[in-house]
């Protein structure tokens, strides 16, 4: 029958167990010199070696040929532990067995001495599961050992374990393991499967396993399902992973901000049994990446990962703002969070996706509530009496096409109030051809397709906003919906000028003359407005 890779090599002396040098040490020590406690207790996450330690304590304790404190693993104490034929060590799963009569007739047990060996030993696994009564119970057995009875408590959640009961166990505390020695281990195992393993491969192994060798061990036994050559991409498939150059298309997607291309690899990822949780995490770690090569010059040194996938990255970093990685990041690391917890991850992805495509969508609450904030500071002081009584029709007036007679200077129609005004009002000036098209010629570099929608455009300047008048669909499109496309706009704007201006579509039908500032009232009427609210 086959034996899953994690139990067989389930390592049977303290020698052999990997990454915990500080317990095995101490509990090595403690069976040779014979100074042996009644009651321990392993903490730590899972699959680190709490129960193999256990398993490895209660034979070395046991066995008539220990050397160093480890056991013999031949004779037929550490065999008949091994295989269950010794009754006197006992597994017991708190889980199941949590309830108080289970402690009372173990505690029972205890007044008899071992049958076959020297010390009865209880190993009580997820001991975190007992029940208060249980705990009590168990309790009072721990306050009075007999000399023959050794327990060992496995728990991976140490603050459930009631204070009585842990000031009676030495505590040995098992740590992750580092992923060097994961690594180290999985390779060895697999020379001895006769498989053949890429070091990238065990390393990513070693990545995803997160510190716990159960689950290292478990995907290489996916792994091995695959063939006998195991390489980066048969972790990435058996471990339900997007490889490098899904996850860069995916990602660039989402800085173009292409909210349909970005589903399209979704869906396909997903009819691929991909992992959503692992995804986001791929997607979190990429960004990362981006950020490391947009602001350290030794990008190279930093982020590990063959040649060609580094200059994937760099194209794909040219391509955006810094501004623009963080707030990605902030969505991801936030669904990341809630993902473990969702029962529909996919759509907990493709919400984060649609934030991250559409900034819009997550600042337009913020944005409506800070320009409520400022309006209400204009209108503190001012009486509901003090308002002029035609304002309504007034600023309905104000909306409506002008005569061919208005003044001829332009106004913008919304401007980009996420940025910082200087809350001046001032004269709107064109922008010299020559200084906008040195900018358009920047923004060739970053963003060719609104270069190319900017053909024929002309800028104005208002204070720190410029009004950009063209009459190109894609355009308008692009610096409404698209981050990416406006930051790269503000970003060529700010190579030549200097300075960092909000953007606007300038809209000629629209004009009136700006220096005349709307008033509070105004104001509120043309929010209704663009918020849709019915004014009588
Ligand atoms: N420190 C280690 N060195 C070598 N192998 C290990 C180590 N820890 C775990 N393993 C491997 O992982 C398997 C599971 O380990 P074990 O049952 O001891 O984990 P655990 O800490 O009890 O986990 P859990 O909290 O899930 O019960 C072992 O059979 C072994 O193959
Ligand atoms: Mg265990
Ligand atoms: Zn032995």
């Amino acid at each position: 029958m086959y034996q899953a890779l994690y139990r067989k090599y389930r390592p049977t002396s303290f020698d052999d167990v990997v990454g915990q040098k500080h317990i095995t040490d101490i509990l090595r020590q403690e069976v040779a010199s014979g100074r042996i406690a009644h009651a321990y207790l392993f903490t730590g996450s899972r699959g680190t070696g709490k129960t193999t330690c256990s398993k490895i304590l209660a034979k070395a304790v046991n066995c008539p040929h220990q050397s160093g404190g480890n056991p013999c693993g031949v004779c037929d104490v550490c065999r008949g532990i091994d295989n269950g034929s010794i009754t006197d060590v006992l597994e017991i799963d708190a889980a199941s067995n949590n309830g108080v009569d289970n402690i009372r007739d173990l505690r029972a047990e205890t007044n008899f001495t071992p049958a076959s060996v020297k010390y009865r030993i209880y190993i009580i696994d997820e001991a975190h599961m007992l029940s208060i009564g249980a705990a009590n119970a168990l309790l009072k057995i721990l306050e009075e050992p007999p000399e023959y009875v050794i327990f060992i408590l496995a728990t991976t959640e140490l603050h459930k374990i009631p204070a009585t009961i842990l000031s009676r166990c030495q505590r040995f505390s098992f740590k992750r393991i580092s992923p060097e020695v994961i690594s180290q281990r999985v390779k060895d195992v697999a020379s001895r499967e006769d498989l053949e393993i890429d070091n990238d491969a065990a390393d990513m192994i070693a990545k995803l396993a997160d510190g716990g060798m159960r689950d290292a061990l478990s995907l290489l036994d996916l792994c091995s399902g695959l063939g006998k050559k195991i390489t980066m991409d048969t972790v990435i498939e058996s471990a339900g992973l997007a490889g490098s150059e899904t996850l860069s298309s995916l990602s660039l997607k989402l800085i173009e901000g292409n909210i349909g291309g970005a589903f399209e690899i979704l869906s396909d990822l997903y009819e691929n049994s991909i992992d959503v949780i692992r995804l986001c995490d791929q997607l979190i770690g990429r960004f990362r990446n981006l950020m490391i090569i947009k602001t350290a010059a030794n990008s190279s040194d930093l982020i590990i990962c063959d040649p060609k996938e580094l200059e994937d990255m760099k194209s794909i970093a040219d391509k955006t703002s810094l501004d623009f990685i963080f707030f990605v990041l902030d969505i991801l690391e936030e669904t990341f969070s809630k993902l473990s917890r969702s029962s529909s991850k996919k759509s907990e992805l493709e919400m984060a996706i649609v934030k991250i495509c559409c900034p819009d969508s997550v600042n337009s609450l913020s944005t409506l509530s800070a320009r409520v904030a400022e309006l209400e500071k204009k209108l503190s002081g001012v009486s509901v009496s003090d308002l002029p009584k035609s304002e309504p029709n007034t600023a309905k007036a104000s909306s409506k096409v002008p005569s061919e007679s208005a003044p001829k200077t332009p106004t913008k129609v919304s401007a980009d109030i996420s940025a910082p005004s200087d809350g001046t009002t001032g004269k709107i000036e064109p922008m010299s051809d020559e200084l906008w098209s040195k900018i358009l010629d920047s923004l060739a570099k970053s963003n060719p397709p609104l270069r190319a929608a900017l053909t024929n455009s002309q800028a104005y300047v208002e204070n720190d906003i410029i009004y950009i008048d063209s009459s190109d669909a894609l355009f308008l499109r692009l610096i409404k919906e698209n981050e990416y496309s406006k930051e790269s706009l503000r970003e060529a704007i700010k190579a030549e000028t200097g300075k960092r201006y909000r953007l606007g579509p300038y809209n000629r039908k629209k004009q009136k003359n700006e220096s005349e500032p709307l008033s509070p009232f105004q104001e509120i009427s043309k929010l209704a407005d663009e918020m849709g609210i019915k004014k009588e």
